[in-house]
């Protein structure tokens, strides 16, 4: 039983763990003794992990990365939010040692943030980041301009080129601006490229179609940019997608469109790779790194945004877990490999139990790091791998499989059926 009756986040006094690290000589790790306890009932005991055991953002941190995070869908946007009654989803995911970023998974999305038309209700993004804060965690602002999860005001409007584009320039004003220096980054435009460009490069959505691409990119940047010069802000903003981790046509598209931006003087600082991998079936350490580097050849950083390495069926086994694992280490190394210009590794949550995926792709999932019932996989060592370079076998009680996911997540409601399948 993972659930208590007391939100574990609501109340929670401040944890705030800093302080020197120290050097690495080896990398020892012992199974965690406490991630499935129900320690106390208000989540504020000494939580999942020993505060002295080096976790991922130790490693993270040691390796010269900015952050390794994860993505919450907290608070709840839905019916759902069962992770805050979770005390062992909660003890993990407020330990800065484990995450020193957090994304949300939902609720600054517009359908959320905008409701009625001009009306904001940034209620749910301002709880997000001052429980972030609380705990010592930068936050990655998640997204302005997305054809999925829109407003149905928005979906189903009957717009022009110059009242759509108005729409767009004072939802960007007002999230940017809101929000201010709290959002470490925000993801300006999401998801504009096809996979498949029978027809266009750009995906066939409301912005395409009202007021065209590329230019529905280069004015969100541009309103983005605004925003952020007239609060004088340090927000970084980045172009976010998917299947562009390895060298092909949609990571050219990224690439020219970061050239593109710049040749009009129209400020991008970063791209996202959303980095939605399957085991078995993830692009090697040397494309990830080949990738990463074409966009930082323009000068801008990358981040991982949004890591998990799904089953495409189920159940998993003992030899799938380990290929997970290796996946896992490539993928986070490939960030370290990079060096500076990638910042840091975000998974797009950590807990099997709340993943997106078995909602979103059928029969699908144990995509990350942490099983349902929240003991760790081989998959956090293969994180540790690639964070330090150094082989981490998995220690007694490691999860071994075999293994399925019965938990179905994700947001069904209105603004989603537009998408498309990944990878
Ligand atoms: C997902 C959320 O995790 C789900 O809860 C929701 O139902 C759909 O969106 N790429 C993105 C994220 O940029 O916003 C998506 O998040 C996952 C794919």
């Amino acid at each position: 039983m993972r659930y208590s009756s007391l939100p574990a986040a609501v109340g929670l006094s401040s944890v705030l763990i800093s302080g020197a690290i120290a050097q690495i000589t080896t990398v020892t790790v012992s199974a965690p003794a406490s991630e499935c306890s129900q320690s106390s009932p208000t989540g504020t005991g000494t939580g999942a992990t020993p505060s002295a055991t080096k976790e991922l953002n130790d490693y993270a941190l040691e390796a010269g990365k900015l952050y390794f995070g994860t993505a919450s869908d907290i608070p709840p946007v839905d019916d759902q939010g069962a992770e805050l009654y979770d005390q062992a989803y909660m003890a993990l995911l407020n330990d800065s040692h484990m995450f020193g970023q957090r994304t949300p998974a939902n609720i600054q999305k517009w359908m959320f943030t905008e409701p009625s038309p001009g009306e904001f209700n940034f209620t749910g993004g301002d709880q997000f980041i001052s429980w972030a804060q609380e705990h010592n965690q930068l936050v990655r602002c998640h997204n302005l301009n997305w054809y999925n999860q829109l407003p149905d005001w928005l979906a189903n409007g009957n717009w022009t080129n110059a009242t759509l584009t108005a729409v767009l320039e004072r939802e960007i004003t007002a999230q940017i601006t809101h929000y201010g220096d709290a959002c470490y980054a925000w993801d300006v435009v999401n998801e504009a490229f096809t996979d498949d460009a029978t027809t266009s490069i750009y995906r066939d959505d409301l912005w395409s179609q009202v007021i065209g691409a590329p230019a529905y990119i280069y004015l969100s940047f541009q309103f983005a940019q605004a925003a952020v010069e007239a609060n004088n802000l340090n927000t970084k903003l980045y172009y976010n997608d998917y299947n562009i981790e390895s060298p092909n046509n949609k990571s050219a598209n990224v690439a020219n469109l970061v050239s593109e931006l710049q040749a009009r003087n129209i400020r991008i600082d970063g791209v996202g790779l959303q980095s939605h991998f399957v085991v078995g079936g993830t692009p090697s350490r040397a494309q990830q790194l080949q990738t990463m580097n074409s966009y930082i050849a323009y000068g801008v950083e990358v981040a991982q945004t949004e890591l998990d390495v799904r089953f495409s069926s189920l159940p998993y086994n003992a030899s799938g877990l380990q290929t997970q694992k290796e996946n896992y280490r490539d993928s986070v190394g490939a960030c370290v490999d990079a060096g500076d210009a990638c910042v840091g590794t975000t998974l797009w949550d950590f807990d099997d139990a709340y993943s997106w995926v078995p909602g979103t792709f059928e029969g699908e999932g144990a995509a990350d790091v942490w099983d349902e019932s929240a003991r760790r996989k081989p998959a956090y060592y293969g994180v540790v791998e690639g964070l330090t370079g150094e082989v981490v076998p998995d220690p007694p009680g490691t999860v071994s499989g075999p293994g399925t996911v019965t938990r179905k997540r994700g947001w069904k409601g209105r603004g989603v059926g537009r998408g498309v399948r990944r990878g």
